[in-house]
């Protein structure tokens, strides 16, 4: 399977922020992946929308805002009117799902669901007609650089089984811990999206070289 990189800028030097945007654009990101936190949902603190309508003007990369915040419907509009191209909103906590994600319909955004490690596959069933991506965390959410939890694998292919069979074309998104080894893994369990911050941004290595070895998987 065809995999896609979406760099994390929380990994990223926040001082250089649009070179580092520049770079994975070159190196051929496709999407730039934008970790919203409140110290609420997850605890830890990252950035606002004024982060988004900053990188805006710097790069053409559609934005995709990972909304780890405990009332998402409240800051849709704000995020869509600062430049986000498309929401992943988590099933955890909200128990008006299929609202919020009508909501990011009706702002003409591009809508996905997040499901943490302790979450079931079984719970995307009735939304995922709905949505054009499936992010499923290989971490806890709420922090950069923390290890691949290896028990997520046979979900993410639970969850291709379930795309395959309900939703073709959705995108299977992994967030949290990929480096070129795990992200090999999780390509063989069936993602095609890959969430990278710390090895992208955060290796001994250049931008180019980190994104390309995990692209190939380190060949
Ligand atoms: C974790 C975030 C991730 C995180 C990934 O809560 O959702 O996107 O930035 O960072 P790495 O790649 O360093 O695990
Ligand atoms: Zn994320």
């Amino acid at each position: 399977m065809t995999r896609r990189i979406a760099p994390s800028i929380l990994a990223a030097d926040f001082g250089r922020l649009r070179e580092q945007v520049r770079e994975v654009l070159d190196a051929g990101a496709t999407v730039i992946h934008v970790d919203v936190m409140d110290g609420h949902f997850v605890p830890n603190l990252s950035m606002g929308a004024p982060i988004v309508a900053s990188l805006r003007p710097v790069t053409r990369l559609p934005l995709e805002t990972h909304l780890m915040i405990s009332n998402p419907d409240l800051f849709l509009q704000e995020f869509a009117e600062s430049g986000s191209d498309s929401f992943l909103v988590h099933w955890e906590g909200n128990f008006n799902l299929h609202r919020t994600v009508q909501a990011i319909r009706a702002l003409g955004k591009g809508a996905g669901v997040a499901i943490n490690p302790a979450t079931p596959a079984a719970v995307l069933e009735e939304i995922l007609p709905d949505v054009d991506q499936v992010l499923v965390m290989t971490v806890d959410p709420g922090f950069g650089h923390q290890h691949f939890l290896h028990s997520t694998l046979g979900k993410v292919s639970r969850v291709r089984q379930m795309i395959d069979r309900l939703k073709p074309g959705c995108d299977l998104e992994v967030d949290g811990g990929i480096d070129w080894e795990t992200a090999r893994l999780c390509v063989e369990a069936g993602a095609n999206v890959l969430v990278a911050g710390s090895s992208v941004f955060g290796t001994n290595k250049s931008v180019p070289e980190a994104m390309s070895r995990l692209r190939t998987g380190g060949k």
